[in-house]
């Protein structure tokens, strides 16, 4: 690796994509160009242990802003473009669908045609190895009918949400760019993420900060749905290995190998939350108290579980956590990080639950 050679990460303000900033920056030599629009779940404060790194530069842009991605494209040539940009609410996308049109479908759009004709116009090596690596949701499978199925990369699309389908048009968008015009584009499709910095509007952070002002934990249905949960920084490390040792034109599942109900997820932090920060309050003797059941997710899908075998065979990736290490050191970041949390709430977000009406 030399120093110059750049990877263009975007929505590197997320929680996944700061995650991968984070990482990138202290390990290899890297330079990483972010762009962001700051939606409402982007935030620069995840990024302020890499914000002063000469190897870091920030762009707020939106990716559906064809110019402005043009003078990226043309200011930073990015050797490595790995595209997490998107609204990647279930909920959100329920009660208002367009903005998910607008940035997963329209906005990857913009951006394959703008890394389309940068690729086109570059040469040699620096043409041979570029690589467009899109990064999407096990949810564009749909739901799993029996306990012992798993989506592999051959499972048909049948998304359920307009946050899936979006995401599952965007994987077309992607492949046929590939196929059509020879992009080098790779695609992962990964189960669901917990770890540090993750938007509290999110499962496992909704729980933890609610147990924590002892307000009730509010789960969905009878809270069977069945979740592969996987450590953001084993996201990270697969995302890496496909993109420099990932086959063109493939399709690489990412999966924990953790099925685990979502109110086995809660109870499971409540256990956690008792040992660390027991409750002094006479009338509660557990955070498991707090659990209610609130009405069901339109079209909720039931189970998902994820077969990573061809990563974990073809390019040598395995999880390093499983769902116990996990969440214990997910659990003591939020305990460790109020200030981070104390300062999203201080914004639009209040801890409700959304796309229940
Ligand atoms: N979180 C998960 O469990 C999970 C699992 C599999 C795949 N994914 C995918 O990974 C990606 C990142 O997910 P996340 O959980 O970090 O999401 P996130 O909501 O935390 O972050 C998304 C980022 O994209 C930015 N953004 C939104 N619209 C934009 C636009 N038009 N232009 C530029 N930036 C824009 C936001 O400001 C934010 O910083 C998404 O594509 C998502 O579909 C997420």
């Amino acid at each position: 690796m030399t120093s110059e050679k750049t990877i263009l990460v975007t929505g590197g303000a997320g929680f996944i994509g700061s995650a991968l900033i984070r990482y990138i920056i202290a390990n290899t030599s890297y330079r990483v160009v972010n762009i962001d629009k700051l939606s409402y779940s982007g935030n620069l404060q995840s990024l302020e242990s890499v914000e002063k790194s000469k190897s870091y530069i920030f762009e707020q842009i939106d990716i559906c802003d064809s110019n402005q991605l043009l003078s990226v494209f043309k200011n930073h040539t990015p050797d490595i473009v790995i595209h997490l940009a998107a609204e990647s609410h279930v909920d959100r996308s329920i009660d208002g669908p367009d903005s998910f049109i607008q940035t997963n479908i329209v906005g990857t759009f913009s951006l394959i045609e703008e890394a389309k004709s940068y690729w086109q116009s570059l040469q040699g090596e620096k043409k041979e190895t570029f690589r467009f690596l899109h990064v999407s949701t096990d949810e564009v499978y749909g739901d799993l009918k029996s306990s012992s199925d798993l989506f592999s990369e051959e499972t048909p699309y049948n998304p359920s949400s307009p946050y899936s389908a979006s995401k599952a048009s965007s994987d077309h968008l992607v492949r046929a760019w590939y196929r059509t015009y020879g992009l080098p584009i790779l695609i992962t499709n990964c189960s669901n993420n917990y770890g540090p910095f993750q938007f509290p509007e999110k499962l496992i952070p909704h729980m933890i900060l609610n147990a924590l002002k002892q307000n009730e934990l509010p789960v969905y249905g009878d809270g069977k749905q069945i979740r592969d949960w996987l450590y953001v920084d084993d996201h990270v490390s697969a995302l890496l290995k496909v993109v420099f040792k990932g086959k063109i034109g493939e399709t690489y599942n990412i999966g924990g190998n953790n099925q685990t109900q979502n109110i086995e997820v809660v109870q499971q932090i409540c256990k956690i939350l008792d040992e660390l920060v027991p409750i002094n309050n006479k009338e509660l003797n557990s955070y498991s108290e707090l659990i209610t059941y609130v009405k069901d997710r339109p079209g909720h899908d039931l189970k998902y579980a994820i077969d990573s075998k061809k990563i974990q065979e073809n390019l040598g990736w395995k999880p390093h956590e499983n769902f116990d290490s996990g969440i214990r050191k997910t659990i003591e970041w939020y305990l460790d990080n109020n200030r981070w949390c104390e300062n999203i709430q201080n914004g639009s977000y209040k801890l409700e639950r959304l796309g229940v009406n």
